[in-house]
C-alpha cells in the first residue's frame, strides 16, 4: 500500500480556516486579547482525551525547559503551545496541511508564543530537518494516516539526537474495522491502522528501545462515557476546524473505541544506534 498524501491533505483541507477561527474566537474576547493554551483546549488538541493526554505524554517523555521538541503532524498547534507553556521548551511543529500550519501560526500569535513555538509545512515521510536536530519527537494521532510506517519511524529516528526520546500516542486496531467516517479519514482510503504489536514491530527496527508501553484504551472509553454524559461540547471546539460533520466523525470514533474495534496506545522510546 502506498501513501496517498493528496488524499490526506484533502481530508484536512479546512477551507478558510484562519478566518473561521478569528470569528469563532470572538466568543473568548477581543482580537487583541491574549489567549491561553488552556482556553483553546477544546479546539486545538486534536486527539482523544485532549489536554490531559498531551500533559501525560510530556511527563512520560521527560520534557524539560532546555529541550528542543519536534511535534510531527502538529495539527493546529495545540500540543506544541501547551508543551512550550508548561515545560518551557522550544517546540517546532510540522504538518502536511497548509491551512493547519497557517492556523497554528495565527493561534500562536494569539497566545503570544511565536518566539518559542514555530510551524512548517512538510511531510512526516521527508522531514525538513537535519539529522540529530531534536531531543524529543512527539507523534499524537497521526500514524493512522500513514501506511509507510517503517519510513515514518526511520525519519523520526533520523532527526532525533542519540539518546533522545520518541513519544507516540495513537489509535490502534483491535478487532474488526472502525465505523467510518472517523476524525482522520472519511473513507478507508486514507486510514492505515496497525495493531499495537505491529506498531512496535515497525518502531524498534528503526533504531528505538522501548521505555514505556501502555494500553490506554480503558482511559479513552472512560473519557467517551464522560463526554456522552456531559452533553454538547464547549464552544468553540474542533467543529470549527473540521467542519459541520465533526460531531459524526467523533461519535464514530467513540463507538469504535467502546466496541473495542479500536484501542489507544501510549509508548515512549529511546533513540538508540541506527542499524545500517
Ligand atoms: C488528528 S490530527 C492530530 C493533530 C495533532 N497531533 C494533535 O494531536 O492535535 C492529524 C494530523 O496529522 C497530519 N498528518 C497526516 N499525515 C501526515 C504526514 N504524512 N505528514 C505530516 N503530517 C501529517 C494531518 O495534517 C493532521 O494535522
Amino acid at each position: 500500500m502506498t501513501d496517498d498524501l493528496d488524499g490526506v491533505r484533502d481530508h484536512y483541507r479546512a477551507t478558510g480556516l484562519t478566518e473561521r477561527l478569528k470569528t469563532a474566537l470572538m466568543a473568548l474576547g477581543p482580537q487583541d486579547a491574549r489567549l491561553t493554551p488552556e482556553q483553546l483546549g477544546a479546539l486545538d488538541q486534536f486527539h482523544t482525551r485532549g489536554l490531559a493526554a498531551t500533559a501525560e505524554l510530556a511527563k512520560l517523555a521527560g520534557i524539560t525547559a532546555d529541550m528542543s521538541v519536534l511535534d510531527v503532524g502538529s495539527g493546529v498547534g495545540g500540543p506544541a503551545r501547551f508543551l512550550a507553556a508548561t515545560c518551557g521548551c522550544r517546540v517546532t511543529g510540522v504538518d502536511l496541511s497548509e491551512p493547519f500550519v497557517a492556523a497554528a501560526r495565527y493561534l500562536t500569535q494569539r497566545t503570544g508564543q511565536s518566539e518559542q513555538v514555530s510551524f512548517q509545512t512538510g511531510s512526516a515521510l521527508g522531514l525538513p530537518f537535519d539529522d540529530g536536530s531534536f531531543d524529543v519527537a512527539l507523534l499524537q494521532h497521526v500514524a493512522m494516516n500513514i501506511s509507510d510506517r517503517a519510513g515514518l519511524y526511520r525519519e523520526i529516528r533520523r532527526v532525533l539526537k542519540r539518546g533522545g526520546r520518541f513519544a507516540t500516542y495513537d489509535i490502534v486496531l483491535k478487532s474488526g474495522e472502525p465505523h467510518y467516517p472517523v476524525p482522520w479519514a472519511r473513507t478507508p482510503a486514507t486510514s492505515f491502522l496497525f495493531t499495537a504489536a505491529a506498531t512496535r514491530e515497525a518502531i524498534e527496527p528503526a533504531g528505538f528501545r522501548t521505555l514505556t508501553w501502555q494500553d490506554d484504551s480503558e482511559s479513552a472509553k472512560a473519557w467517551i462515557t464522560q463526554l456522552r454524559a456531559s452533553g454538547p461540547p464547549p464552544s468553540p471546539n474542533l467543529g470549527v476546524v473540521m467542519g459541520p460533520d465533526f460531531a459524526e466523525l467523533s461519535a464514530n470514533l467513540g463507538r469504535s473505541l467502546m466496541e473495542s474495534r479500536l484501542g489507544v496506545l501510549t509508548a515512549v522510546f529511546e533513540a538508540a544506534s541506527i542499524d545500517t
